[in-house]
């Protein structure tokens, strides 16, 4: 069967195993995981037919519900924003009110002191962890790679394919529904430019396989650069930001969810605060009027 399994533009190769064609992909050394013949992101199962509340207060009026079960949702924002203490809210409250187990992946802190910020914010980890309703996945400096990484897995090159096959098989395993990728820049930052959409794309692959209903932060490129990863490629986009609020140069927190595929939201900016129980988005106030939204 030369040419089905062409490297192209998405190399992990997905085929229905009835077909027995597990093997063969296999054999030629790639990473099996699911759908027929040439890989169409459109083909994988779109299972946003409910709607999954995002157990950040305030963020489902917004949404006019909840975050549509299945989709990957950037959470995008500059350092110290709130992005990481916004999905905790979101794994958390899956865990806790809708028995739904789920999945943090930590590049940029370590599990311990994810453990320890969520602690801060009345969030029992371990707890979770117990009772196999989180997992968290230590990509944060390699050392926490899953034991059965062969050589080239463990290279900074496969980085995305090694989270995303560690992602996937913990999905499988602990029937998580819920995925936070903390952060995907710090993926995406391992590859040239010409590679990131590829990568991004498998990865996104696999997330739908899974069924995963994903939050991906990320960070906020400096002002003249345009963003790495593509927001396009999304089902949708929450922008988290930090604006110069009075004379004294004050910050607040301001939330708007510029895109959510299926879903008449909110478009409007709102303020948000981080409160001793996490999040809380205040839906019925503004921070602009008019065409102040825009800038
Ligand atoms: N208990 C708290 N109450 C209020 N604000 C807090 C609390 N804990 C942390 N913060 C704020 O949250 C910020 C960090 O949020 P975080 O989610 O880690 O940001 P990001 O992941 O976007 O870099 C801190 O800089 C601090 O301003
Ligand atoms: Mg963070």
């Amino acid at each position: 069967m030369p040419g089905l399994f062409t490297p192209g533009f998405v190399e992990t190769i997905a085929v229905d195993s009835k077909e027995g064609l597990v093997p063969l992909a296999q054999s030629r050394g790639y990473n099996v995981l699911f759908l027929t013949g040439r890989v169409s992101l459109s083909a994988l199962k779109d299972s946003a037919d409910d709607i999954i509340t995002s157990g950040v207060e305030g963020l489902d009026k917004l949404l006019h519900g909840g975050v549509p079960r299945g989709h990957s949702v950037i959470v995008e924002g500059p350092p110290g924003a709130g992005k990481t203490v916004f999905s905790f809210g979101f794994l958390y409250h899956g865990a806790v009110d809708k028995a739904e187990p789920g999945i943090y992946v930590t590049l940029e802190e370590s599990p311990a002191s994810i453990r320890r910020n969520m602690a801060r914010f009345g969030m029992s980890v371990e707890e979770l962890e117990e009772k196999n309703m989180l997992a968290v996945l230590d990509f944060s400096i390699y050392h926490g790679l899953p034991a059965d990484l062969g050589e080239e897995e463990r290279n900074a090159e496969f980085l995305a394919r090694a989270v995303a096959r560690s992602v996937r098989d913990k999905a499988e395993s602990i029937k998580a529904k819920r995925l936070v990728v903390d952060s995907l820049t710090a993926i995406l930052d391992h590859y040239p430019e010409t590679r990131r959409r590829a990568e991004f794309l498998n990865l996104l692959a696999t997330l739908r396989y899974s069924g995963l209903t994903s939050f991906l932060l990320t960070e906020t490129p400096p002002h003249d650069q345009p963003n790495l990863v593509q927001s396009y490629l999304v089902d949708g986009n929450i922008m988290l930001r930090l604006v110069p609020s009075g004379s004294q140069g004050e910050m607040i927190r301001t939330v708007q969810i510029p895109k959510m595929r299926g879903l008449k939201h909110d478009f409007e900016i709102h303020p948000f605060q981080i409160s001793d129980h996490g999040i809380v988005v205040f839906p019925d106030d503004r921070v602009y009027s008019g065409a102040q939204a825009v800038s």
